[in-house]
């Protein structure tokens, strides 16, 4: 197939200039003819188990929220442009060996000025939410210091209206690991309180801004991931740790993860106090926070590796979840840290406790959990800052699940419903949205685009996680949205643009950046549009297309979905 010859050389993402005139030659139109003619045999031949072949729209509750996400770092490129401010992560970049390729995200997907596309895309889809983040320094590029930037807010502005004006309803995080530089070289970023009057700043601006229209707010994205990466294993920026967990110029991992938290968990505390105080009543929206939400089972079938599963879960999510809900950090971790862990004074208590209204949570893998008190254990597993635990991604030489491009993501469907049943116990059954779960295919040297494209395994990945998930549901969570991570390939942090995990891949190729739709696209189209009353053992097949019905990608996903 002419397609095949795309691909890249063998070793590194780079292609030869022979390839690269080649693909331009080849790829379009008769490389979306490959596309949609492929659509029928290939899906025809998915073989899934009877919960995932069951899997409807119709199992979630009236209202429940379908969307995608992403964040500003990873789509938007533009980065010095109208204005903008430089972020950390616009830094960390460009410093060489820090980024897999040395890649960036200077352009990224362009969505600075490709989003009405993209919007149009979300559109087709079917989706009726859509979760993205708020670049800080968009906004305010020099932070509390300086001054807001019109042409940020306008940006955001439309966007907000465009997605409403297509029936999206916007999900909007104010930070999602990107933020201005300056705050970072002028006080240490999250390790300074003084943090926490710059986020509310920001929040403030936002809220003034653009809460007349956005009803669900998310103040940080992952704060136990950012510290455990930025402060802990110090691969994120800006990549502080001391040994044993990495070899960096400066930091101390056993003390500074649990600093940077307490600062997040007080600047959400503060960005919450001011919503429900001065914004709630007239803008009526609700406002949230988003964990990195790891499931753990026992390593051996011991107690011990039991209270290790329980410490692994207060170490990781109860670390952020209690202050919120409860105004104190889990028992688990006095246990562990005695007096290294921060305190809230009384009035800093009052300010935290109940200062939730939803958990969001990022959820894609379970790990093996070992106990680190009665047994031997290395990598810092032995570490109070750790809960003196290990996790561990194989048993006896068996991976936990599927692997991934991700080293640590595993695919475990069983996963999504022991950590909903987890957060429903122990927050008295709050509302939960999934505000990311996806798949990213394990990273090929010969990758072909046609591979690519043809994503099979994402299928059955959110086939089998949302059957999980509707499994929760049926037994009583409060589960209001799930969001697949992510519209389109993106920029991938640390591993570049090496590891996928869109529902439209991206030509980097050609340098076109053109959106293609995958074929888990295609399925997410007939997964939402499917109409409610239809016998779900009813046997349906896709049948091809010809190009000339092809109006555009998303219009023939459309028509694949209602065979
Ligand atoms: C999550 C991040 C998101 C993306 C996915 C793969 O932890 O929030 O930006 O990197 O992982």
């Amino acid at each position: 197939m002419i397609v095949g010859i795309i691909r890249k050389t063998s070793d590194s993402s780079v292609y030869t200039k022979t390839e690269v005139m080649r693909c331009q030659l080849c790829f379009f139109p008769f490389y979306l003819l490959f596309f949609f003619y492929s659509v029928d045999s290939s899906l025809a031949q998915i073989s899934i188990n009877e919960d995932e072949q069951q899997i409807q729209r119709s199992q979630f509750p009236e209202g429940f929220f379908f969307g995608t996400s992403t964040s500003s770092y990873q789509i938007e490129g533009a980065y010095l442009e109208d204005g903008k401010g430089l972020s950390n992560w616009d830094v960390f970049t460009h410093i060489p060996g820090k980024i897999r390729n040395n890649e960036n995200g200077d352009v990224a997907d362009d969505h600075y000025h490709r989003y009405m596309e993209d919007i149009e895309i979300m559109h087709s889809l079917g989706v009726n939410a859509y979760r993205f983040s708020i670049s800080w320094a968009r906004i305010l590029p020099k932070g509390r210091f300086g001054k807001v930037n019109p042409k940020g807010i306008e940006f955001y502005n439309k966007i907000i209206d465009n997605l409403l004006l297509k029936g999206i309803e916007p999900f909007v995080a104010l930070y999602h690991q990107d933020m201005p530089q300056i705050l970072e070289e002028s006080y240490g970023g999250w390790l300074n309180h003084l943090i926490q009057e710059d986020f509310l700043y920001l929040a403030t601006i936002c809220f003034n801004e653009f809460g007349d229209r956005v009803k669900h707010w998310i103040t940080l994205n992952e704060p136990n991931h950012v510290a455990e990466f930025t402060y802990l294993r110090g691969e994120l920026p800006p990549a502080r740790c001391s040994p044993p967990f990495g070899n960096c110029s400066a930091g101390n991992s056993d003390v500074e993860p649990l600093v940077a938290m307490h600062n997040m968990l007080m600047a959400h505390a503060k960005v919450a106090d001011m919503y429900h105080r001065h914004f709630k009543t007239t803008q009526g929206g609700l406002i949230g926070i988003i964990a990195f939400a790891f499931m753990y089972e026992p390593l051996r079938y011991e107690e011990v590796d039991r209270e290790a599963v329980n410490r692994a879960l207060a170490f990781n999510i109860a670390w952020m979840l209690d202050p919120l809900v409860y105004g104190k950090y889990p028992a688990e971790m006095h246990e562990c840290l005695g007096l290294e862990l921060p305190r809230f004074s009384n009035s800093d208590k009052e300010l935290i406790r109940g200062s939730l209204d939803f958990i969001g949570i990022n959820h894609y893998s379970t790990l093996y959990v070992k106990d680190c008190i009665y047994s031997a254990c290395s990598m810092g597993g032995d570490r109070p800052v750790r809960g003196f635990l290990s996790t561990i991604t194989e048993r006896d030489g068996v991976p936990i699940g599927k692997p991934t491009a991700m080293p640590r993501f595993f695919v475990v469907p069983r996963g999504m419903k022991k950590i909903i049943e987890y957060l429903k116990q122990r927050y008295d059954n709050m509302p939960i949205f999934v505000t990311e779960n996806g798949y990213s295919p394990k990273i090929q040297h010969d990758e072909h685009v046609e591979d690519l494209l043809q994503d099979v395994d994402r299928i059955k990945f959110h086939k089998a996680y949302l059957a999980a998930l509707a499994s929760a549901i049926r037994d009583g969570a409060n589960v209001r949205g799930y969001f697949i991570w992510s519209l389109m390939d993106n920029f991938e942090w640390a591993s570049g643009y090496s590891v996928r995990f869109g529902l439209y891949y991206i030509d980097r190729i050609t340098n076109s950046l053109q959106r293609i739709p995958k074929f888990s696209a295609t399925w997410f189209v007939s997964f939402l549009a499917i109409n409610h009353t239809q016998n779900s053992t009813t046997k349906r097949s896709v049948k091809p297309l010809k190009p000339n019905m092809i109006h555009s990608t998303v219009e023939a996903a459309k028509i694949a979905a209602n065979m």
